[in-house]
């Protein structure tokens, strides 16, 4: 039986060093983690998660000061980005150091380090003190687990337990960034943006396959790009336009009598089975997105009609994230 608890204690440190899985909150997921030094607790991820094991781990540390023992910053860009961004909602992707096993890295010679920001986290990390290889809690696929109730049946008695902090913060994963050839290479966008990067680096690329389809010709920088993502199992549409006119021309002509919408307060008014509202703002969005999909999967329906945003700020990690979830299937108009 997996026990939900609100507060840390030594058995959580104890399950750890036993090589146990624990799932914890943090500002932009909950993960599911395990001791990143042990290959047979990182193992348990990707079996219980069904991960492709192609497909890497990141590193969560308690403070910056741990980086170096764990993986090499190569030049200045890096350092920069550490300083601007970490403790954070982001990733760096460092060369590895030995010490990583190449379970955790996919036996990619790099690794994705990230500390969160967030205290129930910090405390964590601090409490079991070795790095934590975690993803996100949720069977591989599925939307990312944004609070406790969304997620605890998924892991019941896979985890002997749940450290339950509430609704996470900004509800979506962290952004994901690689120096390459001197520029900061945005892999998985995230809430910290590409004009953050940008205005702090004075450049910044995006890497192919975070809006597109990758095709096999692509050199594939990040291998979480490559797999179906974030779906809820009823089929999704996306839908955007910048005049609402034409949006609610695009849904009234896809629409049937077994359709969900998920958009803003201007959709409100559209007949449909259902409507829920996402929010009217990019972060209400980007918190209440995940909780929803798993929401509007438990009515049943034909089919989820979701509103798309513009792909700017924020904007472009949503846009990520809900183009895997309606698996490419995509109207903008
Ligand atoms: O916010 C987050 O990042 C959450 C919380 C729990 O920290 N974690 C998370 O992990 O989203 P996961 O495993 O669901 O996503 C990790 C992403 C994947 O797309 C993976 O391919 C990429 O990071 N990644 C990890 N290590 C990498 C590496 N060495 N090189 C390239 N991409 C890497
Ligand atoms: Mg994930």
């Amino acid at each position: 039986m997996t026990k939900i608890v609100t507060e840390l204690n030594n058995d959580i440190k104890e399950e750890i060093l036993k090589d146990n899985l624990i799932i914890f909150p943090t500002e932009t997921v909950y993960g599911i983690g395990a001791n990143a030094l042990s290959e047979k607790a990182v193992n348990k991820i990707f079996a219980v998660k069904t991960r492709a094991k192609n497909n890497p781990l990141i590193v969560h540390l308690k403070d910056k000061l741990e980086i170096e023992k764990y993986a090499i910053i190569s030049n200045q860009i890096e350092q920069k980005l550490i300083d601007a961004f970490m403790p954070g909602p982001f990733t760096i992707i460092l060369k590895k150091k030995e010490i990583i096993p190449s379970c955790v890295t996919a036996n990619m010679d790099s690794v994705g380090i990230r500390i969160p920001i967030h205290q129930m986290a910090h405390d964590f990390l601090e409490l079991v003190n070795v790095p934590i290889a975690a993803p996100s809690a949720n069977i591989s696929s599925r939307p990312s687990g944004t609070k406790v109730d969304d997620i605890k049946d998924e892991f019941d008695s896979l985890v002997p337990y749940i450290i339950d902090n509430g609704e996470a913060t900004i509800g979506l994963e962290s952004t994901v960034v690689k120096v390459i050839d001197n520029i900061p290479t945005i892999l998985r966008p995230g809430f910290v943006t590409y004009e953050d990067i940008f205005s702090l680096i004075g450049s910044c690329n995006i890497a192919p396959g975070v809006l597109t389809k990758l095709d096999n010709n692509t050199k594939v920088e990040s291998p979480g790009m490559l797999y179906k993502h974030y779906a809820p199992k009823t089929n999704c549409l996306l839908v955007y336009s910048s005049k609402i006119d034409t949006l609610k021309q695009i849904i009234n002509d896809n629409l049937d009598n077994k359709t969900i919408i998920i958009g803003s307060s201007k959709l409100k008014d559209i007949p449909c089975y259902h409507f829920l509202n996402y929010g009217d703002t990019l972060e209400e969005i980007s918190h209440n997105i995940f909780s929803l999909l798993r929401l509007a999967d438990k009515y049943e329906a034909n089919q989820i009609i979701i509103e798309g945003v513009k792909k700017e700020g924020l904007g472009l990690a949503i846009m990520n994230r809900l183009i895997r979830t309606a698996n490419f299937n995509y109207i903008e108009k």
